[in-house]
């Protein structure tokens, strides 16, 4: 089993790029389309790291090349997202049951958000990936937290007692950050979590190719008109944390 990690943004991976490094003296680097592939082991497990870059065809690109040229079994997908949910604030952790292309529209040949010829919107993740990863977030939450990111730094954030939830998160290849966008969206999709710009297009590669996938998004803002503010802070500050710290504990529970 190999298993590949990806993200949009290069402090999401950066962590776990660099602990590969530290343990694996053998760990190798390939660059291929642009991307730096990280091939070594984590905890003991044979990993490819890869930085995707933001928005669904970067994303795609770097899924079909992981399972096609390093061999990727499994695939988790961590980073930031918006919270559209009623209770999804700063701070908590959305991980998918499902992912959907909020922007994919080919009618009138195909129902909106259908993925063409594959009679399906929605691509569910795995569900034992998943459950290891709700796992690992509920231990990193209840456990790690106050030491990975201190209260003070947390308060600045008005991050005070994180939770995680469990739903439908949606891809677009645009940062929503209006709240008329977040109403339509919500009654466009009942049920949503959280928006982000790549989750969808990994579950349909994976799905195209059999390879199981999973989603873990930090919310970083309410895709609000504040969405934009305080994002590269709340990134290195916050959430880089919480991606190295769930996927310590996802890759420390399955030795
Ligand atoms: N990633 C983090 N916040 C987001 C937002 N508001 N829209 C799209 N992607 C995001």
């Amino acid at each position: 089993m190999t298993l590949g990690i990806l993200a949009a943004i290069h402090d999401e991976v950066d962590a776990l790029i660099a602990a590969m490094r530290h343990e694996d003296a053998k760990a190798t680097v390939h660059r291929v389309g642009m991307r730096d592939y990280h091939v070594g082991t984590l905890h003991g497990q044979p990993c490819v790291l890869v930085l995707a870059r933001m928005g669904k065809v970067a994303a795609a690109a770097t899924t079909v090349t992981l399972i096609r040229e390093f061999g990727a079994s499994e695939i988790v997908f961590t980073g930031l997202a918006g919270g559209v949910g009623d209770a999804t604030h700063v701070g908590d952790v959305v991980i998918a049951d499902a992912t959907l292309q909020h922007d994919l529209d080919a009618r009138p040949f195909f129902p909106r958000h259908e993925v063409p010829l594959l009679e399906q919107a929605s691509f569910a993740t795995d569900a034992a990936l998943t459950a290891a990863l709700r796992q690992a977030t509920e231990d990193f939450l209840r456990l790690d937290l106050a030491e990975a990111v201190p209260a003070p730094v947390r308060a600045r954030f008005g991050v005070s007692a994180p939770a995680l939830h469990l739903g439908l998160i949606a891809s677009g290849d645009q940062f929503i950050g209006a709240p008329a966008a977040v109403a339509e969206l919500r009654a466009r999709l009942p049920g949503l979590q959280a928006v982000e710009m790549e989750g969808a297009a990994v579950g349909q590669v994976c799905h195209e190719y059999g390879v199981p996938y999973a989603v873990m998004r930090t919310i970083s803002d309410r895709a609000d008109d504040s969405a934009h503010v305080d994002f590269a802070a709340f990134l290195s500050e916050v959430a880089s944390h919480y991606s190295s710290g769930v996927l310590n504990r996802f890759l420390a529970a399955r030795r």
